[in-house]
């Protein structure tokens, strides 16, 4: 490790959007949890040097991980983009009541068995939606919660970053990011998140194959119905679609719409394109490209293709975090006391 490398643990670390992200700005991951071992497995295929928490030979749930008992290591920092569904506008908002919801205490818990080896920084990922949702009932549940660990945090310690304005990508994806400065560390909690810069032409074709030729599976058949619901909308052959249930989303030219998760489950919410040969899906490597991934960046072979396109889909966008994380890393630099 570099002399002046800080340490990030990360909790729901997915494919590891957020570890290559903070990587840029020399904050090295060296402990992950992560309980898909789908994902687990694309994780480790891209990226090493990194503790991946186990219990027995399945990765562990952070429900179960205990930090003494699974020995980690105190770090610097703390990342976690926990599940948003309880909290998105697309799902049923049931908040803290849910299952899944509930997870955000867990991050809770494992900050406070730290003791006085807590992170400094705490960095979160979640819908935007959960700043306002219940009137304001589970913002205020978070930072009661990170106030009461000995965190800085007020209203403004959070910022929705969408990397369509910050970076050159051309997907429309805004997430609401919220970061916690120790008191013990800092004087104040204070952060300059990354404001809205990128102003140049975005060009799809820089992320998207029109002229190659795909697999077949790509491709949309003339008899499917969804192939005559987009063909009736479409005039621009340069734009993206996106199946809703029952109707067709037609994205502005040269923008690409949110990539989600459940991309993965077929149908609804799946981008297509017009290439040279037809109507077909973006492929997940296209979407891994969206999502700024580098393009050295591959998934296991044996990985069936829907998964793929659900971890795309959860994942952050990595050029987003990398901005943030600089930033991040300037405030610790200037202002952290040892
Ligand atoms: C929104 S994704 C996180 C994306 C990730 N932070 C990144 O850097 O791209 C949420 C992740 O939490 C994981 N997860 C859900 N429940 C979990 C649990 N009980 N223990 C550990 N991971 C869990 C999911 O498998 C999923 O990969």
């Amino acid at each position: 490790m570099q002399q002046n490398e800080l340490k990030a643990g990360a909790l729901f670390a997915g494919i590891g959007g957020f570890c290559l992200g903070f990587a840029q700005a020399g904050i090295k991951t060296v402990w992950a949890i992560e309980n898909n071992s789908a994902s687990v497995q694309t994780y480790q295929h891209n990226i090493s040097g990194v503790r991946i928490v186990m219990d027995g030979d399945v990765p562990a749930s952070i429900k179960d991980v205990k930090v003494k008992t699974h020995q980690l290591e105190p770090v610097d920092l703390l990342h976690a983009g926990f599940p948003c569904q309880s909290f998105s506008m697309a799902g049923e908002r049931k908040g803290f009541e849910d299952d899944r919801g509930k997870l955000f205490y867990e991050i809770i818990r494992i900050v406070k068995e730290f003791g006085d080896k807590k992170p400094s920084v705490i960095v979160l990922e979640n819908s935007p939606h959960l700043r306002n949702g219940e009137g304001g009932a589970w913002f205020l549940e978070v930072s009661k919660e990170l106030k009461g660990l000995g965190y800085w945090f007020r209203e403004s310690s959070s910022a929705e970053l969408d990397c369509f304005d910050l970076t050159p990508l051309p997907q429309k994806r805004n997430r609401l990011f919220m970061v916690a400065f120790s008191i013990d560390h800092f004087k104040n909690g204070r952060l300059n998140f990354p404001a809205v810069t990128f102003t140049e032409e975005k060009k799809l074709t820089d992320y998207i194959d029109f002229a190659g030729e795909q697999d077949d599976e790509y491709y949309l058949h003339e008899e499917n119905r969804y192939h005559k619901m987009i063909s009736d909308e479409v005039d621009d052959k340069n734009c993206i679609y996106q199946l809703r249930k029952y109707l067709v989303r037609v994205k502005e030219p040269n923008q690409c719409p949110t990539l989600t998760a459940n991309m993965g489950l077929g149908g609804h919410n799946v981008p297509f394109i017009h290439d040279k040969n037809g109507l077909r899906k973006l492929t997940e490597y296209e979407c891994l490209k969206l999502q700024g991934f580098p393009s050295t960046f591959k998934f296991p072979e044996s990985l069936g293709r829907n998964k793929r396109y659900t971890q795309v889909g959860n994942s952050v966008s990595v050029p987003v975090v990398a901005l943030l994380a600089k930033s991040i890393r300037e405030k610790i630099d200037k202002e952290r006391n040892k």
